[in-house]
């Protein structure tokens, strides 16, 4: 009888043990954060399922020839397939997010919401209002026909209805969709921090998908829209602490070509082609595009004048060659001398050599870059005014950046820049019960805190002081709260500051109290310790 009880007991549990594992497995399978749980903590994961195919093996796999010493061939080689069936059914997960794209993790999670909300609060201080639009779009949104590398690294298919459609590769086109949509009252200054998608070759701060901080602005014809953007941006940079010895912020008009074309006869339609070319012209020699140089029409002799006026990186050496009434160069001007009057000249240089890759700009443009001169654009952006024609709406002036989340994590991990206690997760009091008895006592005190507005946390099983003070280190914690036997029968809470190393008794009824006279948590911008990572 106890045989058998003891028998169906091994069976129950073996059972118990088969469904935790298949559970394990099946989670690990589909959830993403279960991709992390495989990656950290293998080596319960690997110790677990060892157990419970013993168990298995021993119970339901006959008792004794499986725990024999002496087994046959033929048991051995079933062994093996067995083994090799189970290998097959558990194949592992390739941890790694597919190629050019990232994990969030807490820590990298903490570092991007700071740089949003840093992109949030120039924003704002400028009078930009947020918005957004679907990640996925129309591939016709993106088919501009003047070779752009963009419109080549679409990350496109056909959806389940037979539409072909895009992960958007930039905000732009969207942006231009929805104000052919709305018809807003102009001039709009509106924002946005979307991810995006392109299909690129892969260096440093260049991915498959990156997040990109959109400052756009409708309805202004002048250069003062242009000049309000780069003040924008310039905030940024003193926001995070970086100065015009960092970071410089090239500027040109792509006047300046096209006036050039204009005088050597090549028609207006060849413009927006000639400006992706000359951009292009920056990363491959010239032979590599000799053809569709050729195909445009334009001989040697041309584009060697246009990179000759190109190579002009003054004001007054651009006049000496398109002359003083060149609107270019009064647009420049006008330019360069708002940006004085904003007091970002330092920041701000004319280099007639940059022209952005993008078809749709038609008048100024500029770049952000690194004046060390190691990563690859900061920043880009310019004047778009004739893109939404090209979707069928009136002519509409407008002019906006886009700045990558990539490339300034990088620069401003090299100037050690880098915010700090991003690695903390800023908990206030960590709250915790001696014993398990006392524990819906301290759930009492966890609802005060967070009533007052702190961060709090629960440890929410049986734990030694030790492990608890740990813990709070681990977390930033300023305080942490313990309710144990004498706490409890005076309703009082002790609390423990860990900066200070002192500790005080407070009644529950002062709590509140309490919490007016600490200081909250808050993610430090100033550098004091080791920061984030992204
Ligand atoms: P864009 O020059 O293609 O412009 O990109 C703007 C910025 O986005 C770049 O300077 C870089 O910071 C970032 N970026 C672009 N591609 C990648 C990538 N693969 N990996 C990481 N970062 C990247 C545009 O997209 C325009 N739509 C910007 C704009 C807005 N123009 C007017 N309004």
């Amino acid at each position: 009888m106890m045989h058998l009880l003891l028998g169906s007991r091994i069976q129950t549990i073996s059972m118990m043990i088969l469904f935790w594992t298949a559970t394990v497995r099946s989670s690990l399978a589909f959830s993403t954060t279960a991709r992390h749980v495989a990656t950290t903590r293998t080596t319960k994961n690997t110790v677990r399922p060892f157990v419970a195919t013993r168990l298995f093996a021993s119970g339901g796999g006959g008792g004794g020839r499986v725990s024999s010493a002496v087994q046959d061939k033929d048991t051995l080689s079933k062994t093996d397939t067995t083994k090799q069936n189970k290998k097959k059914k558990v194949e592992k997960l390739d941890t790694q997010p597919p190629r050019g794209t990232r994990d969030f993790f807490p820590a990298d999670m903490r570092l991007r919401t700071w740089l949003f909300d840093q992109w949030r609060s120039v924003a704002a201080t400028y009078g930009f209002s947020e918005y957004d639009a679907p990640v996925l779009e129309s591939e016709s949104l993106y088919t501009r026909k003047a070779g752009e590398e963009v419109t080549q690294q679409l990350y496109n298919f056909k959806d389940k209805g037979d539409r072909r459609v895009a992960l958007r590769p930039e905000m732009t086109p969207s942006l231009a969709r929805m104000v052919l949509l709305a018809k807003p009252i102009m001039p709009i200054k509106w924002f946005s921090i979307p991810q995006c998608w392109r299909y690129e070759r892969m260096t440093r701060g260049r991915r498959r998908e990156h997040y990109q901080w959109n400052m756009d602005i409708w309805g202004i014809t002048g250069v003062e829209a242009e000049a309000e953007l780069l003040s924008a941006m310039v905030q940024f940079f003193k926001n995070v602490g970086l100065t015009s010895n960092d970071v410089g912020i090239k500027v040109n008009s792509r006047l300046v070509i096209g006036e050039v074309l204009s005088e050597l006869g090549i028609p207006e339609e060849k413009f927006a082609a000639t400006c992706v070319l000359v951009d292009k012209l920056e990363k491959v020699p010239i032979d590599a595009i000799q053809g569709e140089l050729e195909e445009l029409g334009l001989t040697k002799a041309v584009v060697e004048q246009l990179l000759e006026t190109l190579t002009n990186n003054s004001i007054e050496a651009l006049s000496d060659v398109l002359g003083k009434e060149s609107k270019a160069v009064q647009q420049l001007q006008q330019l360069f001398d708002l940006c004085d009057a904003y007091g970002i000249s330092d920041w701000i240089l004319l280099d007639a050599s940059v022209v952005r890759g993008l078809a749709y700009y038609t008048g100024v443009v500029f770049e952000a870059f690194d004046r060390k001169g190691e990563l690859r654009a900061i920043a880009g952006g310019g004047r778009y005014d004739k893109l939404l024609e090209t979707f069928g709406g009136d002519p509409t002036p407008a002019a906006g950046f886009g700045f990558g989340d990539a490339v300034i994590i990088e620069l401003l991990k090299e100037r050690n820049v880098l915010p700090t206690l991003l690695d903390k997760q800023n908990i206030d009091t960590v709250v915790f019960a001696m014993d398990s008895e006392y524990y819906n006592a301290c759930l009492s005190v966890a609802g005060i805190l967070r009533e007052a507005g702190q961060k709090v946390d629960v440890v929410l099983e049986q734990r030694k002081s030790k492990w608890v003070f740990k813990h709070a280190n681990r977390l930033g914690a300023n305080y942490v709260a313990v309710v144990g036997s004498n706490e409890f029968e005076n309703k009082e809470v002790s609390i423990k500051d860990m900066q200070q190393s002192k500790q005080e008794t407070i009644k529950m009824d002062d709590l509140k109290e309490w919490v007016a006279t600490t200081t909250t948590t808050e993610v430090a911008s100033a550098k004091d310790d080791d920061g984030g990572d992204a």
